[in-house]
Protein backbone atom coordinates (compact mmCIF):
# COMPACT_ATOMS: atom_id res chain seq x y z
CA UNK A 1 0.00 0.00 0.00
CA UNK A 2 1.68 3.20 -0.96
CA UNK A 3 1.22 6.81 0.41
CA UNK A 4 -1.02 9.64 0.10
CA UNK A 5 -1.79 10.03 -3.02
CA UNK A 6 -0.61 13.62 -4.08
CA UNK A 7 -1.22 15.59 -7.54
CA UNK A 8 1.55 18.09 -6.75
CA UNK A 9 2.46 20.08 -9.59
CA UNK A 10 -0.27 18.59 -11.83
CA UNK A 11 -2.97 21.51 -13.33
CA UNK A 12 -6.41 20.70 -12.70
CA UNK A 13 -9.35 21.90 -14.56
CA UNK A 14 -12.68 21.15 -12.79
CA UNK A 15 -15.53 22.75 -14.81
CA UNK A 16 -19.17 23.21 -12.72
CA UNK A 17 -16.73 23.38 -9.63
CA UNK A 18 -18.50 26.40 -7.84
CA UNK A 19 -20.98 24.24 -6.18
CA UNK A 20 -22.32 20.61 -5.25
CA UNK A 21 -19.88 17.82 -6.20
CA UNK A 22 -17.31 19.80 -8.66
CA UNK A 23 -16.23 21.95 -5.38
CA UNK A 24 -16.02 19.09 -3.77
CA UNK A 25 -13.34 17.63 -6.19
CA UNK A 26 -11.67 21.04 -6.62
CA UNK A 27 -11.19 21.28 -2.76
CA UNK A 28 -9.67 17.31 -2.86
CA UNK A 29 -7.00 17.95 -5.78
CA UNK A 30 -6.27 21.77 -4.22
CA UNK A 31 -5.66 19.70 -0.98
CA UNK A 32 -3.55 17.14 -2.51
CA UNK A 33 -1.20 19.66 -4.24
CA UNK A 34 -2.76 20.55 -7.47
CA UNK A 35 -2.95 23.83 -9.16
CA UNK A 36 -6.91 24.19 -9.29
CA UNK A 37 -8.99 26.06 -12.43
CA UNK A 38 -12.29 26.21 -11.09
CA UNK A 39 -14.55 26.85 -13.39
CA UNK A 40 -18.20 27.74 -13.14
CA UNK A 41 -21.08 29.75 -14.82
CA UNK A 42 -23.03 30.56 -11.43
CA UNK A 43 -26.02 30.52 -13.16
CA UNK A 44 -29.52 27.90 -11.52
CA UNK A 45 -29.71 24.24 -11.88
CA UNK A 46 -32.00 24.69 -15.30
CA UNK A 47 -28.99 26.69 -16.96
CA UNK A 48 -30.13 30.34 -16.56
CA UNK A 49 -28.35 33.12 -15.32
CA UNK A 50 -25.13 33.49 -14.26
CA UNK A 51 -22.35 34.47 -11.50
CA UNK A 52 -18.62 34.70 -10.81
CA UNK A 53 -19.55 34.41 -7.04
CA UNK A 54 -19.53 30.57 -7.00
CA UNK A 55 -15.97 29.90 -8.70
CA UNK A 56 -14.61 33.02 -6.53
CA UNK A 57 -15.80 31.20 -3.41
CA UNK A 58 -14.40 27.89 -4.08
CA UNK A 59 -11.33 29.76 -5.31
CA UNK A 60 -10.89 31.37 -1.76
CA UNK A 61 -11.95 27.83 0.00
CA UNK A 62 -8.72 26.61 -1.48
CA UNK A 63 -6.34 29.46 -0.84
CA UNK A 64 -7.22 29.58 2.96
CA UNK A 65 -6.64 25.79 3.21
CA UNK A 66 -2.98 26.61 1.52
CA UNK A 67 -3.68 25.43 -2.18
CA UNK A 68 -3.19 27.14 -5.43
CA UNK A 69 -6.41 27.83 -7.53
CA UNK A 70 -7.59 30.37 -10.12
CA UNK A 71 -11.12 31.13 -11.26
CA UNK A 72 -12.96 30.99 -14.64
CA UNK A 73 -16.51 31.90 -15.25
CA UNK A 74 -17.08 31.23 -18.65
CA UNK A 75 -19.63 28.72 -19.95
CA UNK A 76 -17.96 25.06 -20.83
CA UNK A 77 -19.17 26.04 -24.40
CA UNK A 78 -16.22 28.39 -24.25
CA UNK A 79 -14.09 25.33 -23.80
CA UNK A 80 -11.07 27.00 -24.90
CA UNK A 81 -10.79 30.22 -22.86
CA UNK A 82 -11.04 27.55 -19.83
CA UNK A 83 -7.96 25.34 -21.38
CA UNK A 84 -6.16 29.04 -21.79
CA UNK A 85 -7.57 30.09 -18.21
CA UNK A 86 -5.13 27.12 -16.85
CA UNK A 87 -2.31 27.98 -19.51
CA UNK A 88 -1.91 31.38 -18.61
CA UNK A 89 -1.76 30.78 -15.07
CA UNK A 90 -0.09 27.50 -14.44
CA UNK A 91 1.37 26.33 -18.03
CA UNK A 92 0.08 23.26 -18.60
CA UNK A 93 -3.38 20.93 -18.32
CA UNK A 94 -3.34 17.34 -16.68
CA UNK A 95 -6.11 16.94 -15.07
CA UNK A 96 -9.87 17.35 -16.49
CA UNK A 97 -13.10 16.66 -14.76
CA UNK A 98 -15.69 17.65 -16.99
CA UNK A 99 -18.43 17.76 -14.29
CA UNK A 100 -20.45 21.02 -14.88
CA UNK A 101 -24.06 20.03 -15.49
CA UNK A 102 -27.95 21.39 -15.71
CA UNK A 103 -31.43 19.74 -15.90
CA UNK A 104 -34.22 20.99 -17.65
CA UNK A 105 -36.35 18.00 -16.53
CA UNK A 106 -39.61 16.99 -18.76
CA UNK A 107 -41.77 14.46 -19.76
CA UNK A 108 -40.78 13.41 -23.25
CA UNK A 109 -43.36 14.42 -25.18
CA UNK A 110 -43.70 17.70 -23.55
CA UNK A 111 -39.87 18.43 -23.93
CA UNK A 112 -39.03 21.26 -26.17
CA UNK A 113 -36.24 22.21 -28.55
CA UNK A 114 -34.72 24.92 -25.55
CA UNK A 115 -34.88 21.32 -23.03
CA UNK A 116 -32.93 19.39 -25.34
CA UNK A 117 -30.82 21.59 -27.15
CA UNK A 118 -29.19 23.41 -23.44
CA UNK A 119 -29.11 20.30 -22.04
CA UNK A 120 -27.05 18.54 -24.80
CA UNK A 121 -24.95 21.95 -25.09
CA UNK A 122 -24.12 22.09 -21.55
CA UNK A 123 -23.26 18.18 -21.11
CA UNK A 124 -22.38 17.00 -24.02
CA UNK A 125 -20.96 19.79 -26.39
CA UNK A 126 -19.42 21.30 -23.10
CA UNK A 127 -17.56 18.27 -22.28
CA UNK A 128 -16.66 17.96 -25.64
CA UNK A 129 -15.76 21.66 -26.14
CA UNK A 130 -13.47 21.78 -23.22
CA UNK A 131 -11.91 18.47 -24.19
CA UNK A 132 -11.10 19.43 -27.46
CA UNK A 133 -8.91 22.27 -26.21
CA UNK A 134 -7.19 20.17 -23.52
CA UNK A 135 -6.09 17.18 -25.98
CA UNK A 136 -3.38 18.74 -28.11
CA UNK A 137 -1.72 20.33 -25.00
CA UNK A 138 -1.93 17.17 -22.88
CA UNK A 139 -0.68 15.15 -26.00
CA UNK A 140 2.43 17.71 -26.16
CA UNK A 141 3.00 16.84 -22.41
CA UNK A 142 2.43 12.83 -23.20
CA UNK A 143 0.11 12.84 -19.91
CA UNK A 144 -3.52 13.55 -19.41
CA UNK A 145 -6.26 12.24 -17.11
CA UNK A 146 -9.85 13.12 -18.32
CA UNK A 147 -13.20 12.73 -16.28
CA UNK A 148 -15.99 12.64 -18.16
CA UNK A 149 -19.64 12.85 -15.87
CA UNK A 150 -21.96 10.66 -17.46
CA UNK A 151 -24.99 9.27 -14.93
CA UNK A 152 -27.66 6.14 -14.63
CA UNK A 153 -30.70 7.98 -15.66
CA UNK A 154 -28.45 7.74 -18.87
CA UNK A 155 -27.64 3.73 -18.30
CA UNK A 156 -31.08 3.19 -17.52
CA UNK A 157 -33.22 5.85 -18.43
CA UNK A 158 -35.62 8.15 -16.06
CA UNK A 159 -38.89 9.71 -16.54
CA UNK A 160 -38.53 12.86 -17.38
CA UNK A 161 -35.17 12.79 -18.33
CA UNK A 162 -34.79 11.87 -22.20
CA UNK A 163 -32.75 14.97 -22.76
CA UNK A 164 -30.06 14.34 -19.73
CA UNK A 165 -30.24 10.53 -20.30
CA UNK A 166 -29.61 11.02 -23.90
CA UNK A 167 -26.39 13.59 -23.77
CA UNK A 168 -25.04 11.67 -20.23
CA UNK A 169 -24.31 8.24 -22.60
CA UNK A 170 -23.29 10.13 -25.30
CA UNK A 171 -20.75 11.50 -22.76
CA UNK A 172 -19.62 7.82 -22.30
CA UNK A 173 -19.55 7.42 -26.39
CA UNK A 174 -17.39 9.87 -26.60
CA UNK A 175 -14.90 8.72 -23.55
CA UNK A 176 -14.55 5.72 -24.88
CA UNK A 177 -13.22 7.01 -28.44
CA UNK A 178 -10.93 9.75 -26.71
CA UNK A 179 -9.70 7.36 -24.70
CA UNK A 180 -8.64 5.22 -27.70
CA UNK A 181 -7.13 8.23 -29.41
CA UNK A 182 -5.51 9.13 -26.22
CA UNK A 183 -3.73 6.18 -25.10
CA UNK A 184 -0.57 6.44 -26.95
CA UNK A 185 0.05 9.82 -25.87
CA UNK A 186 -0.51 8.69 -22.09
CA UNK A 187 -4.26 10.47 -22.24
CA UNK A 188 -6.83 8.51 -20.31
CA UNK A 189 -10.25 8.83 -20.59
CA UNK A 190 -12.34 7.53 -18.14
CA UNK A 191 -16.16 8.21 -17.18
CA UNK A 192 -17.82 8.33 -13.77
CA UNK A 193 -21.65 7.87 -12.79
CA UNK A 194 -21.91 9.34 -9.37
CA UNK A 195 -24.65 9.54 -7.00
CA UNK A 196 -24.36 12.97 -4.35
CA UNK A 197 -26.73 15.03 -2.97
CA UNK A 198 -26.88 18.43 -4.25
CA UNK A 199 -29.26 20.87 -6.15
CA UNK A 200 -29.25 18.90 -9.39
CA UNK A 201 -30.91 15.67 -6.70
CA UNK A 202 -33.09 17.55 -4.55
CA UNK A 203 -35.92 14.59 -3.83
CA UNK A 204 -34.50 12.54 -6.90
CA UNK A 205 -32.12 10.08 -4.70
CA UNK A 206 -31.49 7.40 -5.20
CA UNK A 207 -31.07 6.77 -9.13
CA UNK A 208 -30.09 2.76 -10.34
CA UNK A 209 -27.16 1.05 -11.03
CA UNK A 210 -27.05 -1.17 -14.53
CA UNK A 211 -24.37 -3.94 -13.20
CA UNK A 212 -21.99 -3.05 -10.12
CA UNK A 213 -19.38 -5.50 -8.61
CA UNK A 214 -19.93 -5.98 -5.13
CA UNK A 215 -17.75 -3.06 -4.63
CA UNK A 216 -15.75 -2.54 -1.13
CA UNK A 217 -16.87 -0.69 1.45
CA UNK A 218 -14.46 1.84 2.19
CA UNK A 219 -14.68 4.29 5.55
CA UNK A 220 -12.14 7.12 6.36
CA UNK A 221 -10.78 6.51 9.75
CA UNK A 222 -11.87 9.98 11.16
CA UNK A 223 -15.33 8.79 10.18
CA UNK A 224 -16.10 11.87 7.69
CA UNK A 225 -14.88 11.19 3.98
CA UNK A 226 -13.85 8.21 1.81
CA UNK A 227 -10.17 8.40 0.71
CA UNK A 228 -8.57 8.15 -2.31
CA UNK A 229 -6.18 6.26 -0.63
CA UNK A 230 -8.57 3.53 0.62
CA UNK A 231 -10.71 3.52 -3.23
CA UNK A 232 -6.72 2.77 -4.58
CA UNK A 233 -6.37 -0.07 -1.59
CA UNK A 234 -9.30 -1.64 -2.19
CA UNK A 235 -9.10 -1.30 -5.71
CA UNK A 236 -8.88 -4.57 -6.85
CA UNK A 237 -12.36 -5.23 -4.92
CA UNK A 238 -13.92 -2.91 -6.32
CA UNK A 239 -13.59 -3.57 -9.62
CA UNK A 240 -13.90 -7.19 -9.56
CA UNK A 241 -17.03 -8.51 -11.43
CA UNK A 242 -17.01 -12.27 -9.85
CA UNK A 243 -20.38 -12.40 -8.77
CA UNK A 244 -22.07 -8.90 -9.87
CA UNK A 245 -24.83 -7.91 -8.74
CA UNK A 246 -27.59 -6.62 -11.54
CA UNK A 247 -30.22 -4.16 -10.05
CA UNK A 248 -33.05 -4.34 -12.04
CA UNK A 249 -34.45 -1.15 -10.18
CA UNK A 250 -34.13 1.75 -8.46
CA UNK A 251 -35.71 -0.50 -4.90
CA UNK A 252 -33.67 -2.99 -6.02
CA UNK A 253 -30.61 -1.22 -5.83
CA UNK A 254 -31.54 1.03 -2.68
CA UNK A 255 -31.53 -1.78 -0.75
CA UNK A 256 -27.76 -2.65 -1.99
CA UNK A 257 -27.36 0.31 -0.84
CA UNK A 258 -28.71 0.65 2.10
CA UNK A 259 -26.81 -2.50 3.00
CA UNK A 260 -23.64 -1.42 2.49
CA UNK A 261 -24.14 1.48 4.87
CA UNK A 262 -25.61 -0.91 7.27
CA UNK A 263 -22.15 -2.70 6.83
CA UNK A 264 -20.28 0.83 7.35
CA UNK A 265 -22.74 1.50 10.65
CA UNK A 266 -21.71 -1.78 12.06
CA UNK A 267 -18.56 -1.80 11.47
CA UNK A 268 -17.63 1.85 13.14
CA UNK A 269 -20.74 1.02 16.01
CA UNK A 270 -22.43 3.52 15.23
CA UNK A 271 -25.57 3.79 16.54
CA UNK A 272 -28.86 4.18 14.88
CA UNK A 273 -30.75 7.96 14.97
CA UNK A 274 -33.38 7.05 18.25
CA UNK A 275 -35.88 9.09 16.52
CA UNK A 276 -35.75 6.57 13.50
CA UNK A 277 -36.41 3.76 15.50
CA UNK A 278 -40.14 1.95 15.48
CA UNK A 279 -40.52 2.79 19.54
CA UNK A 280 -39.73 6.56 18.95
CA UNK A 281 -42.79 8.50 19.94
P1 LIG B 1 -24.75 21.10 -9.20
O1 LIG B 1 -25.88 21.81 -9.84
O2 LIG B 1 -24.62 21.17 -7.73
O3 LIG B 1 -23.37 21.55 -9.86
C1 LIG B 1 -23.23 21.75 -11.24
C2 LIG B 1 -22.40 22.99 -11.45
O4 LIG B 1 -22.21 23.18 -12.86
C3 LIG B 1 -23.08 24.25 -10.91
O5 LIG B 1 -22.20 24.92 -10.00
C4 LIG B 1 -23.35 25.07 -12.15
O6 LIG B 1 -23.26 26.48 -11.95
C5 LIG B 1 -22.29 24.58 -13.11
N1 LIG B 1 -22.64 24.81 -14.51
C6 LIG B 1 -23.84 24.63 -15.09
N2 LIG B 1 -23.79 24.97 -16.39
C7 LIG B 1 -22.52 25.38 -16.64
C8 LIG B 1 -21.85 25.83 -17.80
N3 LIG B 1 -22.49 25.97 -18.97
N4 LIG B 1 -20.55 26.15 -17.70
C9 LIG B 1 -19.89 26.06 -16.52
N5 LIG B 1 -20.49 25.63 -15.37
C10 LIG B 1 -21.79 25.29 -15.44
O7 LIG B 1 -24.85 19.56 -9.67
P2 LIG B 1 -24.09 18.23 -9.21
O8 LIG B 1 -25.10 17.31 -8.67
O9 LIG B 1 -22.90 18.56 -8.42
O10 LIG B 1 -23.67 17.64 -10.63
C11 LIG B 1 -22.35 17.58 -11.12
C12 LIG B 1 -22.32 16.64 -12.31
O11 LIG B 1 -22.61 15.32 -11.88
C13 LIG B 1 -23.32 16.98 -13.40
O12 LIG B 1 -22.76 16.71 -14.66
C14 LIG B 1 -24.46 16.02 -13.13
O13 LIG B 1 -25.22 15.78 -14.27
C15 LIG B 1 -23.67 14.81 -12.67
N6 LIG B 1 -24.41 13.87 -11.89
C16 LIG B 1 -24.80 14.17 -10.61
C17 LIG B 1 -25.48 13.23 -9.86
C18 LIG B 1 -25.85 13.49 -8.46
O14 LIG B 1 -26.30 12.52 -7.80
N7 LIG B 1 -25.66 14.68 -7.93
C19 LIG B 1 -25.88 11.93 -10.45
C20 LIG B 1 -25.37 11.70 -11.77
C21 LIG B 1 -24.68 12.65 -12.46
Amino acid sequence: MGGELRFDGKVAIITGAGGGLGRSYALLFGSRGAKVVVNDLGGDAKGEGKSSSAADKVVDEIRSAGGTAVANYDSVENGANIVQTALDNFGRVDILVNNAGILRDRSFARTSDTDWDLVYRVHLRGAFMVTRAAFPVMRQQKYGRIIMTASTSGIYGNFGQANYSAAKLGLLGLSNTVAIEGYKYNIHCNTIAPVGGTRLTEGLLPPDRWEHTKGSVCQSSHGDIVSPEQVRDNWEKIIDFTGSVHPASSQENSALLIGALQEISEKSEVKANPTSSPSAS
